[in-house]
């Protein structure tokens, strides 16, 4: 987001800020160093000791430390800041409680989150009122155990509630930032939904208010290729099937990530009626996200037109190189395709009719991206930049802005 000046009024990384299950050399060597890596998890991180020293890797090189440093951030975690997947479903969450590694990983993970990302997120009048924050600072002696007790209530869910939450809002004049948490939050169990209503209720109240434009940041996009879109909806009913059914949509669930906002059908359906009652007030919407290895800007389309336009802005900094990824996504943005799975999603009784429509503006691009957002006024115009060179003389290569309001 810059206004006017050559620095940025904020910086806004949506996820995957460090990978605990995808570490680098330098770091298999230092765990290998302290412990034995033939035992689980291996060269992945096991608990808050190593999460410590992967924050330092990630966030110590002189060039990440002046940005850190004279850039207001914001962040919310994705699925690798704790493991691929992270509470895809109750059964990966059952799954995960069997291994010897896991509840001391996601304790030591959330944790560290806490100290490195999440109380960074938060204004000095939230972190005033905040328990946890308080009982930390006031603390005598170590308050690693008030943080790990945060942390276990944190992964509890009960009733359809979390004791926690990790979502926030900042206000830049007259820009309004709702960063969701996508993943910690998750109830897994039925009714599932991608938050608790308690946690959807602090939502739609700190949606109201009166700003120009609402950005909505969520590491995992809420509008996404229409088949993918269409194949998690699809998805979801069928994981519900007792029996065989039930276990081999499991199985795909797994296999092919079909865990995002749409298959959350429920949950993503509340979202569009939160987006539209922002977007009929007046202020444009941008859902800001990650996540799937690509970049592209959608733009939503509800049956009654509203005020102010609503878009869906997804930018993966860092894109995934397997060859794979480039056709799967271009098909995936298929219309035809997009067309049939439509027609066979809504065959079933289980899945309502979407609330919304989407029609792609640009993409799909699949270079190492950074995307900035300048709001002047009314108007929202969003840059990206490809990086171009090779690693040692890295550069920036703009596109054409692209207004959006
Ligand atoms: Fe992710």
């Amino acid at each position: 987001m810059a206004a006017g000046g050559p620095h940025p009024d904020a910086l806004l990384l949506l996820g995957d800020q460090v990978y605990a299950d995808e570490t680098s050399r330098a770091t298999q060597e230092w765990i290998a160093a302290r412990r034995d890596i033939h035992q689980p998890p291996g060269g992945q991180v096991a608990n808050f000791a190593e999460y410590v020293h992967l924050y330092r890797e990630a966030w110590s090189s002189p060039p990440v430390r002046w940005l850190l440093s004279t850039v207001p951030t914001a962040m919310i975690f994705d699925d690798h800041d704790l493991h691929d997947d992270w509470n895809t479903s109750a059964a990966w969450r059952a799954d995960a409680a069997r291994t010897s590694w896991w509840a001391e990983r996601e304790r030591g993970g959330l944790v560290a989150y806490w100290l490195y990302q999440h109380i960074g997120n938060l204004s000095p009048a939230e972190l005033a009122e905040d328990e946890t924050y308080r009982a930390v600072t006031s603390a005598t002696g170590d308050a690693a155990p008030v943080l790990r007790e945060f942390a276990e209530r944190a992964v509890e869910e009960i009733d359809g509630r979390k004791a926690t939450r990790w979502s926030y809002r900042r206000d830049f004049g007259p820009v309004r930032l709702l960063a969701i948490d996508t993943r910690c939050g998750r109830i897994l169990n039925e009714p599932r939904g991608m938050i608790g209503d308690a946690e959807f209720d602090w939502l739609e109240t700190n949606a109201e208010g009166d700003y120009q434009h609402l950005l909505v940041g969520s590491s995992l996009p809420w509008l996404m290729p229409h088949a993918i879109s269409h194949v998690q909806s699809m998805n979801e009913a069928a994981c519900r099937k007792p029996g065989l059914r039930g276990r081999v949509a499991e199985w795909f669930r797994r296999k092919l990530d079909l865990e995002h906002w749409p298959a959350f059908r429920t949950s993503s359906d509340r979202l569009a009626r939160l987006i539209r009652r922002a977007a009929d007030s007046g202020a444009t919407v941008c859902v800001l996200s990650g996540d799937v290895h690509h970049v592209y800007v959608a733009e939503a389309l509800f049956p009654e037109p509203t005020e102010a336009k609503v878009y869906q802005l997804t930018c993966s900094p860092i894109h995934n190189q397997e060859r794979l990824m480039r056709p799967l996504f271009a098909l995936a943005w298929w219309k035809p395709l997009a067309h049939l799975l439509r027609w066979w999603m809504l065959r079933s009784p289980e899945i309502e009719p979407l609330p919304v429509d989407w029609v792609k503006r640009h993409g799909p691009d699949f270079g190492n991206t950074i995307a900035t957002l300048t709001l002047d006024g009314a108007s929202a115009t969003l840059l990206l930049e490809e990086a171009e060179g090779d690693p040692d003389e890295p550069g920036l290569s703009p596109m054409e802005p692209i207004p959006l309001a």
